[in-house]
């Protein structure tokens, strides 16, 4: 594996995103129901900061960070090409989006992610409630989803 860079993601990003995430898609289901724009949901309402991972100069990974209605912030579209799972992509980006926001910072996971679920919970990540999505699956139902807070303290992202 190439050394890995997080950097800002800039708008010639998305077509590559777009292609990475279709990927994602196919292998984990993540976004549950693939979206008629991808680019647009890449660029979600209350977006504030978007980053991408390289390798080789190739785009890798995204993770970003949104505020909703309330003023609430979110890590947002986390996500790493299948090919390069396990490389600290994904670590990398959530270090990037803890240290850009500080505490208080939240995300959502649907509830029957366990891949997900575990990588977060092994960074501290911790469990505030389980409740009904906000959006649709295929069927028109609400999936479960997770809500946890970021750790405390430490780099936020890192180990408990
Ligand atoms: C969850 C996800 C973002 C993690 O991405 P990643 O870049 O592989 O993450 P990292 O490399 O930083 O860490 C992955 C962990 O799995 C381990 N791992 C090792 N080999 C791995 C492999 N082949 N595949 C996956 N994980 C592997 C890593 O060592 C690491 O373990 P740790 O949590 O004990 O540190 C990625 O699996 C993904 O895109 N999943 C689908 C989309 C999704 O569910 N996103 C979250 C939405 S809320």
């Amino acid at each position: 594996m190439h050394e890995l860079t997080v950097r800002p993601r800039r708008a010639a990003d998305l077509p590559a995103l777009v292609e990475v995430l279709r990927a994602v898609h196919t292998q984990d289901g993540y976004p549950t129901v693939w979206p008629l724009d991808p680019a647009a949901w890449l660029d979600p309402p209350g977006l504030l900061r978007a980053w991408v991972a390289e390798a080789s100069g190739v785009v890798v990974a995204h993770g970003a960070l949104k505020d909703d209605v309330d003023g609430v912030r979110w890590v947002s579209r986390l996500f790493t090409d299948p090919a390069v799972r396990g490389s600290g992509a994904a670590g990398a980006l959530l270090d990037v989006a803890v240290a850009a926001n500080g505490p208080g910072l939240l995300l959502d996971v649907v509830d029957d992610a366990s891949g997900a679920i575990g990588f977060y919970e092994r960074r501290g990540w911790r469990l505030l409630e389980r409740r009904a999505a906000t959006w649709r699956d295929a069927r028109g139902g609400s999936p479960l989803v997770r809500v946890y807070t970021a750790p405390v303290s430490g780099r936020g992202s890192g180990r408990p």
